[in-house]
């Protein structure tokens, strides 16, 4: 399967709604051509809500003083890869806020002892990092690595995340890539001082990396940030965001986040039935779950077990989709990587 061309006048205009219908059709055909209705399960444990950056944008910036903090424990770590296999999900996603507190070397003991007595798939989602802890995670048996890039308008991101550089950004992902994990990248949508050019700017930019993942959601707008007053991104331009890269991306896995969740009720389901194969419940437990608070309502939601296994669950009954228990590795990180013996992998 060829993925189309795109003019950026077609992008403008599908992102404005000319041809909804066809969009969301042609998404969920994508997706149904590669994935059939197979879903992949990904439990997300967020285990520090420690953070020493200042994004504007987040909840957990270190200069929100009114965030209770907390760590997980080891004990508490492993109880949630246990959850996890418990109910069949193959995949956890250790995710935090970047809390020098857990030493590299540590964290590469945890993905290792993870690994050997569990062999689930473990993706990383722990920032902006060096090579060497990179390389060092990697050893130990890391598989994957979330770091979204938010934006491709340089001068914004400088604004939006003071003392952070893009580039630095975009060559950890070009480290990663070296470093043959399973890359995913994203962008938020609707970010204060961004329109539709450039969203369609990074909608080209972030199919021309050839992701393993994309993880996209609405910018939402948090109480606590310099960003309170700022309008929320649009849920259906989210979606749109969302079926295009879909189609301009077939082979990529792409959750349906549980930001578009927050936007408006039942999102998260649309954004399966438009062509999203992946779905993320958090295995945080429940004594520090709603601390997590990146922007309003993550893992809390319109009522307390919507971001929960069972929630998931129900979800993709009725929708009509499938809970796989299959690892997930992206297609396309099965063509890349030509040591593997494709025959081997679970796709
Ligand atoms: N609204 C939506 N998404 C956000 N993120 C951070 N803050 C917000 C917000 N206010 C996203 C960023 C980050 C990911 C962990 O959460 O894209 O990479
Ligand atoms: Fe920290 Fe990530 Fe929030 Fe930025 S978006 S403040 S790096 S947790």
């Amino acid at each position: 399967m060829t993925a189309p061309r795109f003019s950026p006048d077609d992008l403008k205009a599908l992102l404005s709604g000319k041809d909804d219908d066809w969009l969301f059709r042609e998404s969920d055909r994508v997706r149904r051509a590669v994935f059939g209705n197979e879903v992949y399960i990904r439990g997300i444990i967020e285990f520090t809500n420690h953070c020493r950056q200042n994004c504007l944008y987040c909840g957990l910036r270190r200069e929100n003083r009114q965030v209770t903090r907390y760590r997980l424990s080891r004990g508490e770590i492993f109880q949630a890869v246990e959850t996890a296999v418990l109910n069949n999900i193959p995949t956890i996603v250790l995710q935090g806020g970047e809390d020098p507190y857990f030493a590299a070397e540590w964290i590469a003991e945890l993905i290792a002892e993870i690994k050997t007595r569990y062999g689930v798939a473990i993706t990383l989602s722990l920032g902006e990092r060096n090579q060497s802890v990179l390389k060092r995670w990697r050893a130990a048996g890391a598989d994957r690595y979330l770091l979204r890039i938010e934006t491709w308008n340089k001068a914004n991101y400088r604004l939006l995340r003071p003392q952070r550089i893009w580039e630095t950004r975009r060559r950890c992902l070009e480290m990663l890539r070296e470093l043959d994990y399973e890359v995913g990248s994203g962008i938020m949508v609707g970010l204060p001082g961004e329109n539709l050019e450039s969203l369609v700017t990074a909608i080209e930019h972030l199919s021309a990396l050839n992701l393993d993942m994309i993880g996209v959601g609405p910018f939402i707008a948090h109480p606590q940030t310099p960003l309170r007053d700022q309008p929320n991104g649009e849920m259906q331009l989210s979606l749109r965001t969302l079926a295009l890269l879909r189609i301009m991306n077939p082979f990529a896995n792409m959750p349906a986040t549980s930001a578009m969740e927050c936007t408006e009720r039942g999102a998260r389901r649309k954004a399966l039935e438009i062509g999203m194969n992946v779905l993320m419940p958090s295995l945080t437990p429940e004594r520090v779950k709603n601390l997590y608070n990146i922007y309003p309502g993550k893992n809390a939601g319109w009522d307390d077990t919507e971001h929960s296994i069972e929630a998931a669950r129900t979800m993709l009954e009725d929708a009509g989709l499938q809970w796989s228990t299959a690892k997930g590795i992206s297609p396309n990180y099965l063509k890349r990587i030509p040591k593997y013996n494709h025959t081997q992998i679970e796709v």
